[in-house]
């Protein structure tokens, strides 16, 4: 009995690979649910725990989500190109091919654990842009934001840092520290990515404040007019957040991925500092810690163990099951989550 119960336990937090439909052909919880408490139950009162079949969300995937962000890659990559040489399609041309791919992956379950578990690119900018073009709209979809809006944060990230195609390759991949010149050029893609989408047939405010703006920080620390507060719109406040975790937890030329509870940290700390939007970041942060409740991590002195349990204060620091104990990496700040795992 103990040994049958651990096993359903263990199942919670996991997607459903398949429907689980009773003796009697009822469908009890369909495919691609995230099991919870209240599906454990059932499974145990039907005593199906030999009828389920589950995997990670990334099991779930069937191969769409990952083509369809390898093809919104490739696709960024052209526009990059174009752009470079003042070329940029029209918007309705951009929307059409982006549109179906938004679908395919902004309405998916755990969007953000499987963007982040598909194979690296070394095309840091492009995979960032549309990362952060997904994430902004999964932001909206969080917050409960209309379908039109969501379609609208989609675009205003994917086209975000579009001014960096006038920038030089070389010095964006950069791995040594920036001299200030460089930083200063760099930072300059902000006004490129204004003069590009002004430029472009069919655009919108949003798309050009979005390129202008996602630097700014409500507290007036940003870059490059220094506004604040309201004066930022609010779907480059959106952006912003979008953009800062992502740049978190991608690796970049010179810098080493960070798993996501350190970037969920990083949120809060940016949070406390007035740069982001607590109305933003507080329902996105709850969306992400219920995410990774269940996931399986790395520690540094290389153990692998469940996290049971994510503190809102410290979520990089969580109870992990290791085997049949629990470590509260609280009490031991030796150890740190070095890599988060997909689910067993
Ligand atoms: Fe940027």
């Amino acid at each position: 009995m103990g040994n049958y119960i651990s096993y359903l336990e263990r199942l919670k937090g996991r997607s459903l690979l398949e429907d689980v439909i009773s003796s009697d052909g009822v469908l009890l919880i369909a495919k691609g649910c995230i099991l919870s408490e209240s599906h454990i139950k059932l499974l145990r009162k039907f005593n199906l725990q030999d009828k389920i079949r589950t995997g990670s969300a990334i099991d779930l995937l069937d191969g769409d989500f990952e083509r369809s962000m390898e093809a919104s890659i490739t696709y960024m990559n052209e526009i990059f190109h174009l752009a470079a040489l003042g070329k940029l399609p029209s918007l309705n041309e951009f929307r059409e091919t982006f549109a179906p791919l938004m679908k395919k992956i902004v309405y998916r379950l755990n969007v953000t654990q499987n963007m982040y578990s598909l194979k690296k690119h070394d095309t840091y900018t492009y995979a960032h842009s549309v990362n952060v073009g997904f994430l902004s709209g999964f932001i909206g979809r969080v917050l409960n934001l209309s379908p039109e809006n969501v379609s609208l944060l989609c675009e205003v990230g994917l086209l975000h840092d579009i001014g960096k195609s006038k920038i030089d390759k070389n010095l964006l991949n950069k791995c040594d520290s920036l001299e200030i010149e460089e930083l200063e050029e760099i930072r300059l893609h902000t006004y490129y990515g204004y003069n590009l989408l002004t430029e472009m047939v069919g655009n919108n405010t949003q798309i050009i404040n979005g390129a202008l703006l996602h630097h700014e920080r409500l507290d007036g620390s940003g870059y490059p007019l220094k506004i604040q507060h309201d004066n930022i719109p609010w779907y480059v406040q959106i952006l912003m957040v979008a953009d800062i975790y992502d740049a978190m937890v991608t690796r970049r030329a010179y810098k080493e991925k960070r798993t996501p509870f350190y970037a969920l940290n990083e949120l809060r700390v940016e949070m406390f500092n007035k740069k982001i939007n607590p109305k933003i970041v507080i329902p996105f942060y709850a969306y992400l810690l219920r995410q990774y409740i269940h996931s399986y991590v790395v520690l540094s002195d290389m153990s692998y163990g469940e996290v049971v349990f994510i503190f809102n204060d410290q979520p990089e620091r969580p109870l992990v099951r290791i085997e049949k104990q629990i470590i509260d990496l609280r009490k031991h700040p030796e150890l740190s989550i070095i890599e988060v795992k997909p689910f067993l």
